[in-house]
């Protein structure tokens, strides 16, 4: 399940302009400084992939990263930009709501949520989304190595008062997996779940 090789492949604006290779996929989506990049970088184990292909300008949106040259893994632009204008907002999500209904070589959607503070409407409204549109995903909660969050909560409260909050929009509990870019905490359970998801 190791990785041993990631190209940069393409920046595309629209889900048709994606590679057509048919090659499996994995898409990372959460908020704004959320640890996207550090989640991809800590599983590549490169110090800067995910910030080199980042361009600026929202019609540069999906990022593809080509995996031991057969699969990708796909960086989405961070949602809840407080500084965004609402216009943005609406054509971010419709974009993406269009990724994620049309794009056939999904494996699954990689929810990154932060384990470190209480749980955020956004989430919850995106993660709810997801579950009534049948989106296969996986909560991925990140900086579980903060062991205080706000309000005095913790890590293992968050995330078991973030999945009673989203149960009723899901027929299975999707499969989650705690995180830590700053130790490495599970950084190979997440790689062997990705392995298994997409059969090799
Ligand atoms: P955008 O690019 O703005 O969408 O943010 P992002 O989701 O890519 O977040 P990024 O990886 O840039 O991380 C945001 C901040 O959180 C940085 O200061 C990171 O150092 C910090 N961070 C990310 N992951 C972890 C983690 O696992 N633990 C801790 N303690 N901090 C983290
Ligand atoms: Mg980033």
């Amino acid at each position: 399940a190791q990785i041993k090789e990631v190209q940069f492949v393409r920046s595309s604006n629209r889900p048709k302009d994606c590679p057509k290779d048919g090659r499996p996929e994995f898409a990372i989506l959460g908020r704004s400084n959320v640890g996207k990049s550090s989640l991809i970088n800590a599983l590549v184990k490169k110090k800067e992939i995910a910030l080199t292909s980042k361009k600026p300008g929202k019609t540069q949106l999906i990022n593809h990263f080509l995996v031991n040259k057969s699969w990708y893994i796909v960086d989405l632009p961070g949602y809840g930009f407080a500084k965004a204008s609402e216009s943005a907002r609406m054509d971010w999500s419709s974009f993406t709501k269009g990724y994620f209904l049309n794009r056939e070589t999904l494996v699954a959607v990689l929810l990154l949520i932060d384990a470190s503070v209480p749980q955020q409407k956004i989430d919850l409204d995106c993660a709810n989304w997801l579950g009534r549109n049948d989106i296969p995903i996986t909560f991925v909660f990140t900086k579980c190595d903060k062991m205080k969050g706000g309000k005095g909560t913790r890590p293992d409260e968050n995330i078991r008062s973030f999945q009673e909050l989203i149960r009723q929009n899901y027929k299975q509990q999707p499969p989650w997996i705690m995180t830590s870019s700053v130790t490495g905490l599970g950084r190979d359970e997440l790689l062997l779940h990705m392995s298994q998801l997409r059969n090799f």
